[in-house]
């Protein structure tokens, strides 16, 4: 079976609107033909990639920019002449912090290949927001917008929290998604494919953003693939503590949506979340689960002595960086350990402002946009020793770079940097 196109997508797959468009097409035919899906979706929302900051990939730069799209964005040997966008396009969180030196060093020329790419791609549309956190900066679809975006805690965001509907896309679906307006309906596109399968009973109290990391990171686990519905002691959810949660629900399992009856907006009560769906399990979570979570963030550290704190997975908010200001205020940092901040960059102006950056610097810390350690695989040289206060990244950053890592409260990882010594606990 094809998807059936309608009298535009078939001028835009016979190339009547331009050769870029055309193959962007023919890639979109490729791809909804995998799934199975009927039809496209009109989308107005893209979140994706453009740009690069890897020097391996220099060689497409020197063949121009335009080279970069046609490989990455369109599945395209062949060098078509990248067009404007034609759908609200932001681009996601980069590989190098450009204003900083010590990553200016350690990665060569990534950061001006990263700026030459967002100068080329931001005259062509792309919003250069440069964060996993797009709904923190402005991209904020509103409830069943379609959307095409990447990043895995962005999209279970997008669904769980917006109600907009996404899938998890690649460079290549947003690549092309961003300059015809379409994205295959399948998946999350389709308001059946949204209801509820698992009903999670929480019995411990979830409150600080820790909690909320650790739910999501057990539910991660359990649910794998389904969609979670949440019920019990949740305190105040916010937009930070969903975020967390979101995250690492992601990183353990694949989960890209999630109710929360009575403050997701797809589930005013738990029958609501359900629509009807026959509840397949009912989990619970509490003292014992919690426990054991905790401790599974933790296996891999073993050292006390703490080499490096990296606070922002996802990217910090205002509120967060004001929470970290606070925490540090008039302390230091120890001269064994690195204290490391991670925001988005219009967040950092706004920080900047405040005097948040200043507090932050004045005590030893750096404040770095654009980036994280996972993805730009930076940190202090000779780290054996990290502290996260996010569940997400203390998934990945022992995986991906050999550290051991410490989790907990964004207290006690600052308190971790100024004394150099990790004496987290559960508590
Ligand atoms: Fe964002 Fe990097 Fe964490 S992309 S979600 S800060 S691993």
């Amino acid at each position: 079976m094809s998807v059936k196109l309608t009298d535009h997508e078939k001028a835009l797959a016979d190339g009547v609107h331009g050769k870029a468009k055309q193959k962007a097409m023919d890639l979109l035919i490729r791809y909804a033909d995998a799934l199975g899906a009927e039809r496209f979706c009109e989308t107005n929302n893209v979140a994706g990639v453009w740009t690069v900051s890897n020097p391996i990939l220099r060689d497409y730069t020197r063949n121009g920019m335009d080279a970069v799209f046609s490989e990455f964005n369109l599945d395209s040997r062949e060098v078509v002449e990248t067009p404007h966008t034609e759908a609200y396009s932001c681009q996601l969180i980069q590989g190098v912090d450009p204003a900083s030196p010590e990553m200016r060093e350690a990665t060569g020329d990534a950061a001006d290949l990263q700026k030459a790419g967002e100068a080329y791609f931001g005259k062509r549309g792309v919003a250069m927001f440069s964060t996993c956190t797009p709904y923190q900066v402005g991209n904020v679809p509103v409830m069943g917008e379609h959307c095409a975006w990447m990043e895995s805690s962005a999209v279970v965001y997008c669904n769980s929290v917006l109600g907009a509907r996404t899938n998890t896309e690649g460079r290549e679906s947003t690549g092309a998604a961003s300059i015809t307006k379409r994205i295959p309906y399948w998946g999350y596109h389709i308001p059946e494919n949204r209801r509820g399968t698992h009903l999670v009973e929480v019995d411990v109290d979830t409150d600080d953003i820790m909690d909320w990391g650790m739910l999501g990171y057990w539910l991660g686990w359990e649910v794998e693939e389904d969609i979670p519905v949440l019920n019990g002691k949740l305190i105040s959810p916010s937009m930070i503590k969903l975020k967390h949660f979101g995250a690492a629900a992601a990183s353990s399992g694949g989960v890209e949506m999630y109710h929360v009856p009575g403050t997701t907006p797809e589930a005013r009560s738990v029958e609501d979340a359900f629509s009807g769906n026959r509840i397949r399990k009912t989990l619970r979570y509490g003292a014992t689960e919690r426990r054991k979570t905790y401790e599974d963030l933790n296996s891999t550290a073993k050292d006390s002595a703490v080499d490096f704190v990296m606070l922002g997975c996802p990217h910090n908010s205002i509120e967060q960086m004001s929470r970290v200001a606070r925490v540090l205020d008039g302390r230091k940092v120890s001269a064994s350990s690195a204290l490391w901040v991670f925001t988005p960059r219009a967040i950092k102006d706004v920080s900047d402002r405040n005097g948040f950056t200043e507090i932050i610097e004045k005590a030893g810390g750096r404040v770095y946009v654009d980036t994280c350690p996972a993805i730009s695989r930076q940190m202090p040289k000779g780290t054996k020793v990290t502290a996260v206060d996010s569940a997400k990244q203390a998934h990945y950053l022992p995986a991906i770079t050999g550290a051991q890592c410490w989790f907990g409260t964004v207290e006690d990882c600052v308190d971790a940097a100024v004394t150099g010594q990790w004496k987290g606990g559960l508590r």
